[in-house]
């Protein structure tokens, strides 16, 4: 049995590292996550990789695969980045950014970007709603530049106007909540 925190020693993971390290400059390529202890794992040694974000267990990752979008960047075959989305419940309600990771050997080359462009596009009719930490400058001005990118307003909302959990934090958490507006 492996610890569900602790994926540094399972099968793979020394190796993946290994190839990250090296990475070739090739382009990003973003697809859906499956629903599959394969995509749970990659999902899973990304945790560990990224710093600000939790490791789950592959069950809990394929599970979240199951009920939200998750979405894998990939460089040469080899998982790099995962976004995870929520879509709203009503009309009116935007599409909810829960989380956006980058292992950092494969940061500053627009991972995350292309992440954020493709969940905006899987339902371009609604805003789009995260939450960042305030001294998280990376994921801020990532956010800027992404509200940019698709002609948006980022604006500032009241810590009251969505739940912790659809912005993918937990109550006592300082997460502070952004709205891009792109109508
Ligand atoms: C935030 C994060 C996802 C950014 O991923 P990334 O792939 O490096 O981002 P990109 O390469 O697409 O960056 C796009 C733009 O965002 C801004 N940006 C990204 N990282 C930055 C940093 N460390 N400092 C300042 N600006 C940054 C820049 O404007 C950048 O454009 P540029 O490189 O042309 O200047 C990554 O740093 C990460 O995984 N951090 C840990 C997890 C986390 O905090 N997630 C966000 C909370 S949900």
């Amino acid at each position: 049995m492996f610890n569900a925190s602790s994926p540094f020693h399972e099968p793979g993971f020394g190796a993946w590292k290994q190839e990250l390290e090296a990475l070739p400059p090739s382009e990003v390529l973003i697809r859906e996550a499956e629903q599959t202890v394969r995509d749970g794992c990659w999902m899973r040694w990304m945790q560990a990789d990224c710093e600000s974000t939790y490791i789950h267990s592959v069950e809990d990752n394929v599970s979240k695969i199951g009920k939200h979008l998750v979405l894998l960047a990939e460089i040469a075959d080899y998982p790099v980045g995962f976004c995870c989305v929520l879509a709203g419940r009503t009309d009116s309600d935007p599409l909810f950014i829960q989380l956006v990771a980058v292992v950092p050997s494969a940061r500053r080359r627009g991972v995350g970007l292309s992440l954020l462009s493709a969940a905006a596009g899987w339902q371009p009719q609604r805003n789009i709603a995260m939450a960042t930490l305030d001294d998280n400058v990376a994921a801020r001005r990532l956010n800027e530049r992404f509200a940019k990118s698709i002609g948006g307003n980022l604006q500032r909302v009241l810590v009251s106007r969505f739940r912790p959990s659809d912005l993918g934090f937990a109550p006592g958490e300082h997460h502070r909540p952004w709205m891009i507006n792109r109508q």
